[in-house]
């Protein structure tokens, strides 16, 4: 039996929203790069392969962040006493304008993927900068690393500053040069049409890069109704629009391919209808939200009605990469969100974060996020033995409290789609 092997341990993972399946003690089978089955004693037809036991450890699906901007890497835990508007123009858009220069992507992007790998999130899904080298340059090394990513070259052409800042026609060749030389070139990692916002996009470009979706089958994301000034603007640049989601839609770049969708934190109704209809992912970043005072997003509300939701670090708008963080986070402002609106909307559990850091954003890549037979093998190796437990606490317990209280120093080991991947160089 070839590429087929078991790894052994304290397994949990939720493969529905809110719900813990626990295997106390047991093996995981992986052929190729998919999951086979849980046993828990080992059946005899498998009693010859490698088995990899990580005794009294747990073993969760790896973390998957669902929105981040790779070269505002370097600006993390900057700026953040600004709303978003003046801290796009005071902030990021004069770091991002440094990414024409590979050697300084390099040096950003180099740290940006070992600290994924670090902080155990498995799949990403990315913002570049509008620079074609350096976004190419993020796939390769991305696909290096053997961490998994959809990386979008920006596309921004209005509105933007003379330093950052495209023509319509260049900025479709080269979304075109990257989507011919990129969709197949690599197993995990591929490239996504990112048009940064309305306000940045004219009308002509909105249209160019649904078209391109099309005719490359490529993925979509962008922000949405983060900011009430920004959606503002957007009115004022769309009077014909119904709302901001509209815009989007009449371009093709709403769900018409599969569509991430940052923020969401400001939706009308229509627009939370047509998310619902079309499957786009809304992509919870809290962080980012309490940081530049953009608010709190309906999640519940949200899920509720049928839109797949994943979380986002959203850096450097959020300032932590950590997807512990960000759960800790989302349970926060849900709970603030909860005691605001007269206890309305029920707060979320951390079964459904967790399910959201993982299955929920997994979803965007396929069978994703779980331990359910068929799904591709990602997961993290958790030692908490150095922890402070001072009492027997249960499986799920121990989930709460790595969560709550640990950090990367008690991921071990990282697998991603069947393979354990080691600590990036570069
Ligand atoms: N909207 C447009 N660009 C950005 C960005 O870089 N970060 C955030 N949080 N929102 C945006
Ligand atoms: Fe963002």
């Amino acid at each position: 039996m070839n590429n087929i092997y078991a790894v052994k341990g304290n397994i949990i993972f939720t493969p529905s929203f809110g719900k813990y399946n626990i295997f106390k003690n047991s093996y995981i089978i992986i052929e190729d790069k998919y999951v086979k089955g849980i046993y828990e004693k080992l059946p005899t037809i498998y009693k010859d392969i490698l088995v990899k036991d990580y005794g009294t450890s747990l073993i969760i699906p790896g973390f998957v962040d669902l929105h981040l901007h790779a070269p505002q890497f370097a600006n993390l835990g900057l700026g953040l006493d600004k709303e978003l508007m003046p801290w796009l123009e005071t902030y990021t858009f004069p770091e991002e304008k440094k990414y024409s220069d590979l050697a300084y992507a390099k040096r950003v992007y180099s740290y940006l993927i070992k600290e994924l790998w670090k902080l155990g999130t498995t799949r990403s899904v990315i913002f570049a900068t509008l620079h074609k080298e350096a976004s190419k340059m993020l796939m390769d090394m991305f696909n290096q690393s053997g961490l998994s990513a959809y990386v979008g070259k920006v596309n921004m052409d209005r509105n933007s500053p003379d330093f950052l800042v495209e023509t319509t026609e260049q900025s479709l060749k080269d979304t075109e040069e990257i989507l011919i030389e990129y969709s197949d070139k690599y197993d995990l990692v591929k490239p996504i049409i990112t048009p940064r916002f309305v306000p940045t996009c004219t009308t002509k470009l909105m249209n160019g890069l649904g078209k391109l979706a099309v005719k490359y089958n490529a993925k979509v994301q962008s922000h949405l109704c983060e900011n009430k000034d920004e959606i503002s603007f957007v009115k004022q640049l769309h009077p014909n629009s119904k709302n901001y989601a509209r815009v989007y839609d009449e371009a093709g770049l709403l769900g018409q391919l599969p569509t991430c969708m940052a923020h969401c934190v400001l939706l009308d109704q229509d627009e939370i209808d047509l998310m619902a209809k079309r499957q786009v992912f809304a992509v919870h970043c809290p962080n980012s939200n309490s940081n530049l005072s953009s608010g709190m997003a309906p999640i519940r509300g949200l899920i509720d009605r049928g839109i797949p939701v994943g979380l986002g670090s959203d850096i450097s708008g959020g300032h932590s990469l950590s997807m512990l963080n960000t759960i800790v986070s989302a349970a926060q402002v849900s709970n603030l969100n909860y005691a605001i609106k007269r206890r309305s909307e029920k707060s979320l559990t951390t079964s459904e974060l967790f399910y959201l850091a993982t299955k929920g954003g997994g979803k965007f890549f396929g069978k994703v996020g779980s331990f359910e037979k068929d799904y591709e093998f990602d997961a993290l190796v958790i030692d908490d033995s150095t922890l402070p437990i001072v009492k027997p606490l249960s499986l799920e317990e121990r989930l709460q409290k790595f969560i709550y209280t640990g950090d990367d120093r008690n991921i071990k080991v990282r697998y991603v789609a069947g393979n354990e991947v080691l600590e990036p160089v570069f």
